[in-house]
């Protein structure tokens, strides 16, 4: 994880992160830079702005299912996994945190107006900080695949976006995570941003049967990898 906006790894394999212009997902034609980037000089409070925000991590910021009065609708999964580093060492201490679309699909936020049920029991945002080895273990529901305009019949595959600080502010990775053998692939642009398949892979969990929790939740597996030959594609990089 960096600390300064620096040149890409040079350890990370050709086209495994995502192409910061990929027409095909029309919003990067105008957030890609047109122009040489400039190296903007540090200052203190990048390195001691806050990263938790200004509350502290609550009992159920790492339950999404037990967040309001009612469990939300949908089906309930574990998400666990590690952060590492290149060398396959873990990363404790991080802050991880998700967002997530409820299961049918609909965001709470005021953009999101596909019609979908909100769900009162369901806000779809977590945080939750990596143990001594690097681990980390929400519970939540699976997200429903969701409509988009970036071109007709445009839909989403179900995910579950993921933010990662390290020590400071400006050290922020940015990914998400998909479901298994799902359909809409093929068809998404921010996935194909990525243009090595493998890397693509990394960024699909993996269904584990040791820990899905009998008669209550299925489990994914979904491993972080900051740097490196097998580093997680990262959308955004600070
Ligand atoms: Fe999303």
């Amino acid at each position: 994880m960096s600390t300064t906006p620096t040149s890409p790894d040079p350890r990370l394999v050709a086209g495994s992160q995502p192409k910061l212009l990929h027409p095909a997902y029309t919003s990067t034609v105008r957030r890609a830079p047109s122009q040489p980037l400039i190296q903007v000089p540090s200052s203190m409070s990048d390195f001691t702005a806050p990263v938790y925000g200004y509350l502290p991590i609550g009992e159920t910021d790492a339950d999404l299912t037990r967040q309001h009065a009612g469990e939300p609708q949908g089906e309930r999964i574990i998400v666990s996994g590690r952060v590492l580093d290149e060398d396959n060492r873990p990363v404790p201490h991080t802050l991880v945190e998700i967002w997530q679309a409820n299961a049918a699909g609909r965001y709470v936020h005021g953009r999101d107006d596909h019609p979908a049920p909100l769900d009162p029991n369901f806000t779809g945002a977590g945080r939750v900080i990596t143990d001594a080895e690097g681990r980390y273990s929400f519970v939540s529901v699976k997200p429903g695949a969701y409509p988009w305009k970036n071109h007709p019949n445009a839909w989403r595959p179900a995910h579950i976006h993921f933010s990662i600080f390290g020590t400071n502010f400006m050290s922020r990775l940015v990914t998400q995570m998909y479901f298994p053998n799902d359909p809409l692939f093929p068809y998404d642009p921010i996935m194909l941003s990525v243009p090595d398949a493998h890397a693509r892979d990394r960024m699909v969990t993996a269904f584990d049967l040791s820990l899905t929790q009998p008669l209550w939740a299925l489990g994914y597996r979904f491993d972080i990898v900051l740097r490196g030959a097998n580093a997680t594609p990262f959308e955004a990089r600070t």
